[in-house]
């Protein structure tokens, strides 16, 4: 993403500063005290098993691990979004191949729900929660998944779980790590965000993050996942939308 506001790159290099501290600590921690770590990890592993103490532990404060946090943290610099605010008409492209906007998901006061993520643990973990939101909801409100960047790409940061799935390097890429999605039966429109990742950065999607969106607006923006990504607190906002 270009630079859209003086100072930009300032705010990058205080983040970049403020990562390299974060690992660098976090690694002498791991090297010293190995057995918190491990407490610490096991007490994750309650909240989600798809984090096994075996599978996130050797890539800790490793290179991939400072990448990934790095562009984390720099899209939040450039996160578009609040509650309230005119939520960004990002391209998205249909699995057909078609191109199209997120605003034409939405449909006269119905609220539109949107699902960011791609093939990583906690996603699919949640899946089936989302799809039984789908069916709960369909009569009133209407969902779309966006399929982002790989979070967790087999030659990026990579858990020995993970689905195989290179850096998409083209729109085919995406296109097909996508379609892995419809074995699942999501019941609601794929697409998959435009290789220039608008809609990615804009929301602040990565990992993985929930919105809804009503009348062009944003009625709930999810904190992102993995630990705070929670299909629950959708279904309480349409509830109460519906009460
Ligand atoms: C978007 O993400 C992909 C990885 O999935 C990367 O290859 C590509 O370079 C990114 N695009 C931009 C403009 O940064």
């Amino acid at each position: 993403m270009g630079l859209s506001r003086p100072g930009l790159w300032l705010k990058r290099l205080w983040v970049f500063l403020q990562v390299a501290m974060h690992v660098a600590v976090g690694k002498v921690f791991l090297i010293l005290f190995p057995e918190r770590v491990k407490q610490q990890v096991l007490a994750m592993n309650q909240k989600n098993p798809h984090f096994s103490y075996d599978n996130w532990l050797p890539t800790f404060y490793g290179m991939q691990y400072f990448w990934f946090v790095l562009k984390v943290r720099w899209q939040r610099l450039e996160d578009r979004t609040e509650p309230g605010g005119l939520a960004p008409n990002c391209p998205v492209v249909q699995l057909s191949g078609q191109r199209c906007n997120i605003w034409d998901f939405m449909q006269g006061n119905r609220p539109l729900v949107l699902n960011f993520g791609s093939c990583t643990p906690s996603f699919l973990f949640k899946f089936d929660q989302f799809k039984r939101l789908v069916e709960d909801f369909c009569s009133t409100a209407d969902f779309l998944i966006i399929y982002i960047e790989e979070a967790h790409a087999s030659d990026g940061w990579a858990f020995k779980n993970n689905v195989n799935i290179r850096t998409h390097r083209n729109l085919q890429d995406r296109l097909q790590a996508a379609r892995l999605l419809l074995d699942r039966t999501p019941r609601c429109p794929v697409v998959v965000d435009t290789m220039e990742n608008e809609s990615n950065w804009r929301y602040a999607a990565l990992p993985e993050r929930l919105y809804v969106l009503r009348e062009g607006r944003i009625l709930y923006k999810g904190k992102s996942g993995p630990w705070n990504y929670h299909p629950e607190e959708v279904r309480a906002v349409l509830e109460k939308l519906h009460s």
